[in-house]
């Protein structure tokens, strides 16, 4: 008896060391597949405004496997009105498996931070700045973003980026796919906010983080 309770814990670490082993993402495999990538977020992952394809470098690696696998599944970017959206859904079904994904991220994950994002709207910072106090119990108060609480680092994103989707979110074009359970925990927040000036404003507060 002893020995088969020896035996069942020793197989249940085993599994658990090979779990961890598979969820190291590859950033050097990730580098390879990234070539897809670059024509829209460029080679440094700062993202192109004219392109609208956001800052991805520097993301945290578990937010990025979420996007990624969400754009795969539909869960993300398969609204027929979620125009930017349904551009980057084909290129996260490129990634052949969750392999693919964990690697891409590490590499993506691994790509420096950059400078600050350039400024595209106007809205009233202190304005934003108060509305943002709702926000930072799950972004942080540098919108650094927490693991914990699955929520995303919002600084360092483009401000017309920030302001797409509090619209998407605020609108169910984001949030609202079954399966979808942590965009479920962001759509009622942005239902906070009362109208496009109040996101705005809070867009332009997050442009001002570090
Ligand atoms: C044709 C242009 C294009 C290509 C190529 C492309 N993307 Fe995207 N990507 C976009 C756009 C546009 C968005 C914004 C979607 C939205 O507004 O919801 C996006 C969004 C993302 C996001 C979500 C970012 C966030 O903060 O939630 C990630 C992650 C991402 N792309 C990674 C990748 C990876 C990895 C590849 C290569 C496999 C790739 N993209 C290729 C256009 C592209
Ligand atoms: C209850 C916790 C919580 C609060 C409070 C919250 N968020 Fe979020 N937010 C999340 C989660 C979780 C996600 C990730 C959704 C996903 O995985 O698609 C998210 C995603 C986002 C995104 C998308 C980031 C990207 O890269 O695409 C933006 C922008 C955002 N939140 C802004 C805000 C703003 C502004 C507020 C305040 C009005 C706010 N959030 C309040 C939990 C929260």
């Amino acid at each position: 008896m002893k020995k088969l309770f020896a035996l069942v814990i020793a197989i249940t670490f085993g599994i658990v060391s090979a779990i961890q082993i598979y969820a190291a993402g590859d950033p050097v495999k990730g580098k390879a597949g990234y070539a897809v990538c670059m024509a829209c977020h460029g080679a440094d992952g700062m993202g192109n405004n004219n392109l609208n394809a956001p800052k991805i470098a520097g993301q945290e690696p578990w937010y990025l496997e979420r996007q990624l696998k969400n754009f795969k599944a539909g869960i993300r970017g398969a609204d027929p009105k979620d125009t930017f959206g349904m551009q980057m859904r084909p290129m996260a079904l490129t990634l052949a498996n969750d392999q693919a994904i964990l690697d891409m991220a590490a590499y993506v994950s691994s790509l420096p931070e950059g400078k600050t994002t350039e400024k595209t709207i106007q809205g009233d910072v202190a304005a934003g700045k108060a509305g943002y106090a709702i926000c930072q119990a799950c972004h942080g108060p540098s919108a650094e973003g927490s693991k914990a609480l699955n929520s995303p680092k919002l600084s360092g994103l483009q401000d017309w980026y920030v302001v797409r989707q509090l619209k998407n979110f605020k609108a169910g074009i984001r949030g609202t796919k079954s399966g979808d359970m942590f965009g479920m925990q962001m759509r009622p927040m942005a239902m906070i906010l009362a109208n496009d000036e109040a996101i705005k404003n809070i867009a332009a507060y997050i442009a001002t983080l570090k």
